[in-house]
């Protein structure tokens, strides 16, 4: 699926759409480059998942959790990860609840095979979203999003 987005609220609109549809163990990986849009879509599918405190990069800290309604929200960001083996010290757990990794294509090993991939490329003022499903768990996803957008 390919969406355009014409601005940043509009992004975040989808995020929710998406947050709002997400189960524990649903894992979306977001690729793209700086300020492409990866932590705005995420700020959205916080909302989605009732999180209230607002949701911001994670960039230096790595990992955020978010208490959502239902679900918790586990927000990484693993452009400073440099080895697996640092990710492996995270020690997150991915059944958990709803996992969203920007810069995810940076660990590409250690994800696992049935992840959401969502690229982001700018497009003149808006961007594009381009989902790719990888098994059972992200294409169910996927296909209620169609649904539903
Ligand atoms: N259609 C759009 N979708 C998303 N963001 C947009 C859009 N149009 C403009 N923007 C702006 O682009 C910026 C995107 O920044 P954001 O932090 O979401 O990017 P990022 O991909 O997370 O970057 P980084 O790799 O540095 O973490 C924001 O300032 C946002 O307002
Ligand atoms: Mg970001």
């Amino acid at each position: 699926m390919i969406v355009h987005t014409r601005d940043a609220d509009q992004t975040r609109d989808l995020g929710r759409l998406l947050g709002s549809l997400a189960r524990a163990g649903d894992v979306l990986v977001l690729e793209g480059d700086l300020g492409a849009g990866k932590t705005t879509f995420t700020q959205g599918l916080g909302a989605g998942l009732g999180v209230v405190e607002p949701v911001t990069s994670p960039t230096f800290v790595v990992a955020r959790e978010h208490r959502g309604s239902g679900v918790e929200l586990a927000h990484i960001d693993a452009y400073r990860i440099s080895s697996l083996a640092e990710w492996d010290d995270l020690d997150i757990d991915l059944e958990r609840g709803v996992t969203v990794i920007e810069w995810g294509d940076r660990i590409a090993a250690a994800l696992p095979e049935d992840h959401l991939r969502i690229r982001f490329r700018e497009e003149g003022p808006g961007r594009v979203l381009e989902f790719t499903t990888a098994g059972p768990r992200s294409a169910r996803l996927l296909s209620l999003l169609e649904a539903a957008a």
